[in-house]
């Protein structure tokens, strides 16, 4: 397994709709778990393959995000993966409070989200998958599938909000 390098806003390929897993194969299953590796080392919840400079439709998220560290610690550092995920259904609404992006850093920003969403997908092995997901895991689903699409949660926020991340990016740029 390796450390992935993590792409930052405005990188191209976070920009651009990710193209959809036709094999399952060994390569793919070495990003998925190279990708799982480097999501827990950030330390993050999820983690999408245009991240990491892959534009395939792949996501990877700690099914326990909300364990505390300590109970973190106990737990083994497992982590789910997604192929080819859609969001099919949602409903309700909640704000995901300072939200955050491995690929925006020093950033952070509440979200309106849907309450619960029914993901669909294909598990490593191929077999399709259906779930219900609420709460937080329903908000890094949305995050995750976002970015398979080009879209970031600073593009989910108000003009304002969104103007004061870039200003501040464009002032850190010109200082480096
Ligand atoms: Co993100």
């Amino acid at each position: 397994m390796a450390l992935l390098r993590i792409y930052h806003y405005p990188e191209k390929v976070l920009l651009e709709k990710a193209l959809p897993v036709e094999t399952i194969d060994e390569t793919i299953i070495k990003l998925v778990n190279d990708m799982g590796e480097t999501m827990f080392d950030a330390p993050g919840v999820g983690l999408a393959a245009p991240q990491v400079g892959e534009s395939k439709r792949i996501i990877v998220y700690n099914p326990s995000p909300g364990a505390s560290e300590e109970e973190e610690e106990e737990l083994p550092q497992e982590f789910k993966a997604i192929i080819n995920p859609e969001i099919i259904a949602s409903s309700g609404s909640i704000t995901s409070e300072g939200e955050a992006c491995l690929s925006v850093p020093e950033f952070s920003s509440d979200v309106k989200r849907f309450e619960t969403v029914t993901v669909r997908g294909l598990n490593l092995e191929g077999k399709k998958l259906e779930f219900d997901a609420q709460g937080i895991l329903a908000v890094i689903m949305q995050h995750e599938i976002d970015h398979l699409d080009g879209i970031l949660y600073i593009d989910r926020i108000s003009a304002l909000k969104r103007n004061m991340y870039k200003k501040k990016l464009k002032k850190r740029l010109q200082n480096n």
